[in-house]
């Protein structure tokens, strides 16, 4: 994958978030994909509109998304696999994959840090992505089963051995955060953080003391505060802009190490999610959004 950004070709762009350096080193625009919407329901086997999931990858690099989030248990292998066949040799764009949350069936999520479990599916990710080296692998789980040094031991061996470029976490506390980087240069943590849901507020602080990007899932959700006269759907008719966008434009000003994945099957959805990125919340606004969901 080259170290350039894809050039964005149409009015709408990821481009108009700015960027972040994953790791100091490679530059991503700051409103990515999230790509396990793809798969079929309850992230399972293929989309049921497989030749839309298809034209929605496709629609990436001209909307000037260059920054994409999937895993190994999306489908399992499916989302994977639909990236491969829509973008390799993924010129300018970044994907980063995880492993350690195995889905053996619809809706079911069962955690595996087996350290040569992790190994294993790191090197099929590079084979799925046809890539000799993934860009950014993220521990999608710490298994409460392993000891969490083994987990992290892990990582570092397939960031030593060059299966991996950086390295990330998902679903942690600053104390996990900070007993990996004992081990290994956490890149980003990925954790769930929206609007409505602030749970993560210490990890996302400590994130931005020390330029780790945070990858909020489920970025869309903004809960009872998009009810019809609630704040979110009072701004989304001020900026003539759906609830979502209003969500994602937060999301985006709440912090620079900030890298939302919103999620969609459809391209309609994904022009419209990239279109976020070019909405410039007033102070005001960020302020009166930002108070009723602080925990
Ligand atoms: N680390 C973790 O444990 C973890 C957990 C969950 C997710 N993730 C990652 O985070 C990404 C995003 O999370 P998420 O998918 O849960 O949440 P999300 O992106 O906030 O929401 C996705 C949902 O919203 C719909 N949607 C998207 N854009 C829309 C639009 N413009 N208008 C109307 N509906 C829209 C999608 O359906 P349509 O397909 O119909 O658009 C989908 O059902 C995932 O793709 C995945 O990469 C990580």
């Amino acid at each position: 994958m080259s170290p350039t950004s894809a050039s964005p070709t149409s009015a709408i762009s990821a481009s108009a978030a700015g960027s972040f350096r994953i790791g100091g080193e490679r530059a991503v625009h700051r409103l990515g994909f999230g790509a396990m919407r793809l798969t079929g329901p309850g992230i399972w086997g293929e989309p049921a509109d497989r030749a839309e999931a298809l034209r929605t990858l496709k629609a990436l690099p001209e909307l000037g998304v260059d920054f994409i989030d999937t895993a190994d248990s999306y489908g399992p292998e499916v989302s994977e696999k639909l990236i491969r066949e829509a973008l390799h040799p993924y010129e300018g764009l970044f994907v980063a994959t995880k492993a350690g949350l195995l889905r053996p069936g619809p809706s079911v999520w069962t955690p595996n840090g087996k350290p040569d479990y992790l190994i294993g599916q790191a090197h099929r990710s590079r084979e799925l992505l046809g890539v000799e080296r993934i860009d950014l692998w993220q521990l999608h789980r710490i298994d409460p089963a392993v000891p969490r040094d083994e987990q992290f031991a892990a990582v570092r061996q397939l960031l030593d051995e060059g299966v991996i470029r950086f390295a990330g976490l998902s679903e942690v506390s600053v104390e996990d955060i900070e007993a990996a980087r004992r081990v290994f240069p956490v890149a980003t943590v990925q954790n769930r953080y929206n609007l409505a849901d602030r749970a993560s507020e210490a990890v996302l602080d400590y994130c931005e003391r020390n330029a780790i990007g945070f990858i909020p899932w489920f970025p869309l959700a903004a809960g009872d505060l998009a009810r019809p006269g609630g704040v979110v759907d009072a701004l989304a008719h001020k900026y003539a802009a759906s609830p979502g966008q209003i969500a994602l434009a937060w999301v985006l000003k709440r912090s620079p190490v900030m890298l939302p994945i919103p999620g969609t099957s459809k391209r309609a959805h994904l022009e419209e999610n990239v279109a976020a990125a070019s909405i410039a919340l007033s102070e005001e606004d960020f302020a009166g959004l930002s108070a009723p969901a602080r925990p």
